[in-house]
């Protein structure tokens, strides 16, 4: 588990997110904003066994991409939680347009103090967010509570992987807007004492950088211009060097990705 921590909370986050933050990251991640996009969220649904009758919780589901495929493909309800008044009105949004309400449920809350009572999910999901969450132990209680027990928590995040420097990491996750990240073995241990039983762990890193380079790529291959001319100069460039940091921590093993699934005892 790791000790160092960023003075930012949900006011940091609601700033990125009621900004242009959303729509950059959209931009240059798709509409679900994690690594992998669709391709993921396929392979996250198999190793938590979604069925047509699973209901499922999306901690931190952001415009609701991965809420609308599960419902749309597996035939499953979803209900996505997130606590940016803007992500949460255009998830609204767009699974009206996608006629998916009878489905997917959007709730504005925060993942600290889920708005939901005891048992109510049969999955809970996440994925690459939790790494904005100030407390990632109470998180990962707040999703044993509300899972049934027999349930699965099942989730990806960003991570840490290697040693830095103080001013390397204060710099990587004060770009990010991340209070800190949490290490793989960290996350095993935090659902453990959630009194989860860990069934898979995954390092992904290598996939997490080469979408790092990826992301790089189209930023200055091909959104350039429309970020120059949206946001201006002075934006463009910060997120370019931001991610070039990002691209060369991870290239250099200091910051990953996993994949956790856990189940809460029957
Ligand atoms: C990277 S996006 C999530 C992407 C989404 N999981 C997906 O795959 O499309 C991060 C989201 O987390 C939300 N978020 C961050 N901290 C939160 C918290 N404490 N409670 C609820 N939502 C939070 C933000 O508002 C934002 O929409």
């Amino acid at each position: 588990m790791t000790t160092r921590r960023l003075d930012v909370g949900i006011e940091g986050v609601n700033e990125v997110y009621e900004g242009p933050g959303g729509v950059l990251w959209e931009m240059l991640m798709g509409e679900q904003i994690h690594v992998g996009g669709e391709s993921e969220t396929r392979v996250l649904a198999k190793h938590a066994g979604i069925t047509a009758s699973s209901v499922v919780l999306d901690v931190c589901s952001a415009l609701g991409g991965p809420a609308r495929q599960l419902a749309g493909t597996i035939g499953c309800s979803v209900t996505g939680l997130d606590a940016t008044s803007k992500m949460h009105d255009e998830a609204v949004r767009r699974t009206k347009l996608a006629a998916l309400e009878g489905k997917v449920s959007h709730r504005l809350g925060n993942a600290l103090d889920m708005p939901f009572r005891a048992a109510s999910f049969d999955v809970v999901w996440g994925q690459d967010a939790w790494c904005y969450i100030t407390d990632k132990a109470r998180l990962i209680r707040e999703c044993a509570r509300v899972l049934r027990p027999g349930g699965v928590v099942a989730f990806t995040d960003w991570v840490e992987t290697g040693p830095m420097s103080d001013e390397q990491w204060t710099a990587l996750n004060a770009f990010m807007v991340f209070p800190y990240l949490e290490t793989l073995d960290g996350y095993v241990s935090l659902a453990e004492s959630a009194g989860l039983t860990v069934v898979a762990r995954e390092d992904l890193s290598p996939d997490f950088a080469r979408h790092v380079q990826m992301y790089l790529d189209a930023l200055t291959d091909r959104h350039r211009a429309a970020i120059v001319a949206g946001y201006g100069q002075p934006m463009y460039d910060e997120v370019e060097r931001g991610l070039t940091m990002w691209r060369d921590a991870s290239a250099a093993g200091q910051v990953g990705r996993g994949r956790i699934i856990a189940r809460k005892p029957a």
